[in-house]
């Protein structure tokens, strides 16, 4: 595991936007797994930036992402799929039919989660996937279990999860309760993995994550085992690790 700290949030997203750039370069149509949350608009932005300077080229890259509220519309402005498009895709060059991201809108949990799995397999895995964390340790929407889940599945999100997401609604109540994410196991299969980390807030969690045991009921505790992982969080989030 490598582990970057960084002074600000702003140095986090320069550095985090610099590995999927040197990623991009070195193989033009990578699968990039991606994600959403505050973290990582800012290396969104770092990469559109670059993209408009001519230094970038998304025409080849396929996207992979998280996760999805289930129940909300791509059209929903809290949608991940509205997410992405607002903070990354509607700006670059990438062909929207390499964009993926679950179907928050199916019902039937099994059928989306079999598509999913399936667009996963077809594209060969991830070759760079970006993380967040959210305060409980979940990724992607990966909320704390008794066991890891490992593919694609919908999950209950946790009561923390709803109430750290609820800023973005107009509503709290309007903060769906279930989401499609893709599994522990599609995550550990990324050949690179690449976790964004900012602010006191996550300080305790990330201590788990990198130095408590390693158990589902801190998902991204799992990461350890990971022979490719870079982490880059700034000096709030390390706070709590000497
Ligand atoms: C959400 C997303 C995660 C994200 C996490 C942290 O619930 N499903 O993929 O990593 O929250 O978000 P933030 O970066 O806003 O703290």
């Amino acid at each position: 595991m490598r582990i970057y700290q960084t002074k600000n949030y702003n140095d986090m997203c320069r550095k985090a936007a610099a590995v999927i750039f040197s990623q991009m370069i070195l193989k033009p149509d990578s699968v990039l797994g991606l994600a959403t949350g505050s973290s990582p608009i800012g290396v969104y932005q770092r990469l559109i930036e670059q993209y408009n300077k001519g230094d970038l080229d998304f025409s080849m890259v396929k996207s992979i992402n998280l996760d999805e509220y289930k129940g909300l519309s791509c059209e929903h402005d809290q949608s991940y799929y509205y997410f992405m498009n607002e903070n990354l895709f509607k700006h670059v060059n990438i062909n929207p039919d390499n964009v993926n991201i679950p179907n928050g809108m199916v019902k039937n949990n099994d059928q989306e989660c079999a598509r999913y799995n399936e667009v996963i397999r077809r594209l060969g895995g991830v070759d760079l996937q970006l993380l967040g964390l959210g305060h409980n340790g979940h990724i992607g929407f990966n909320e704390p279990d008794e066991a890891f889940a490992l593919e694609t599945h919908c999950v209950k999100l946790a009561k923390s999860t709803i109430d750290a997401n609820a800023r973005l609604f107009d509503n709290p109540d309007d903060v769906p309760r279930y989401a499609y994410t893709m599994g522990i196991k599609s995550i550990m299969q990324a050949k690179r993995v690449l976790v964004i980390v900012s602010g006191e807030g996550k300080a305790d969690i990330l201590k788990k994550v990198l130095t408590g045991p390693v158990t589902p009921h801190v998902p991204a505790s799992i990461l350890q085992m990971h022979n490719d992982v870079t982490v880059i969080g700034d000096e709030a989030a390390f706070s709590k690790i000497n």
